[in-house]
């Protein structure tokens, strides 16, 4: 048989255009209507044939990034291997692209491109659903990083129905080097909205502005109900949407559960404007211009091969 020796697979961060949010399940997960988008901000999982599981993280805050078991990737490794019965083992090399902890699913990416390059690394074989049902177990966010495009998320987010979206989009995204913890930020949301609806919807002049690849459309309904929660363990955070507002940006909201701030653009030429705008003003670590939709996890390359 021939085995690989190393698969490359990059996966994307995502934004969420809306993301709506309702009360707590039997699951003990907030019910959520979400529409994501995947953008061209990447993750990078290289899995290397190894004894066991061990892995490596460089790039984008690597510091912060859990090297052992915890790690998300390292759990979607673990997760195949027990689902599969393969005695193979792996050395996965992260190299991060998204801002860890800001809201862009950055450690959903990396399982989800676990484990697709675990999946092809060890010869498993599995379908692309049996993939989504390994990537649910996860966490909520990593079925959209294996899916990626743009698509409506229900239930905990993990219920996937692919979107329409014509052209490209512009977004501008102001990052911070200090991440907010999800949990925490719907812990606040809960103590915000004691009487929650139980199943929130997404507006469908959203999906009619997508399919139409207007971004003022889009722009008008930009609405995140988890933006009140995240300003409020992060009072800066209203400082950068701000800035945005400040500047030729359609509009802006707190991606996911922050703290990173996208904002929308009319097109590129314009998110030069708003990123050197947003810049001068001082209030993000860092700014950057990057486009959605984007594919979900994929194959980059086989890094080599040898005959077994
Ligand atoms: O699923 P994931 O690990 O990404 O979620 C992180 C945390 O965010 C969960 O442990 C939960 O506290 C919160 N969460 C939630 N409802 C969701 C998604 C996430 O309460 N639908």
């Amino acid at each position: 048989m021939i085995a690989p020796a190393a698969v490359h697979v990059r996966a994307p961060g995502k934004i969420n255009l809306s993301l709506r949010v309702g009360a707590v399940g039997a699951d003990g997960y907030h019910r959520l209507a979400t529409v994501f988008q995947a953008v061209s901000l990447y993750e990078d999982v290289v899995a290397e044939a190894a004894e066991g599981i061990s892995l490596s993280v460089t790039g984008r805050a690597a510091a912060e990034v859990p090297t052992d078991e915890t790690n998300l990737a390292w759990r979607a490794a673990q997760l195949l291997a027990d689902a599969t019965g393969t005695g193979a083992g792996v050395h996965l090399r992260i190299t991060k692209g998204v801002p860890t902890a800001g809201g862009m699913a950055g450690g959903s990416a990396d399982a989800a491109a676990a484990l697709l390059a675990c999946d092809l690394l060890w010869g498993t074989g599995l379908a692309r659903e049996e993939l989504g049902e390994l990537a649910a177990e996860l966490g909520a966010d990593v079925p959209f990083a294996l899916t990626g495009q743009t698509a409506i998320g229900v239930g905990r987010g993990d219920v996937l129905t692919p979107a329409l979206a014509r052209g490209r989009f512009t977004w501008v995204l102001a990052m911070s080097d200090r991440g907010l913890s999800t949990p925490e930020v719907f812990r606040v949301w809960d103590e915000q909205n004691p009487a929650a609806a139980p199943v929130p919807e997404v507006e469908p002049e959203l999906m009619h502005a997508l399919v139409a690849g207007d971004p003022h459309g889009v722009a008008r309904y930009l609405v995140n109900d988890l933006q009140p929660a995240a300003i409020e363990l992060r009072p800066e955070l209203q400082d950068v949407i701000d800035a945005f507002e400040a500047s030729p940006s359609l509009a802006a909201i707190v991606s996911g559960s922050g703290p990173t701030v996208v904002g929308i653009a009319a097109g590129p030429g314009d998110a030069a404007d708003v990123a050197e705008s947003v810049r001068a003003a001082g209030v993000a670590d860092e700014v950057l211009v990057v486009t959605g939709p984007s594919l979900g996890a994929r194959l980059v390359e086989p890094v080599a091969a040898e005959v077994d």
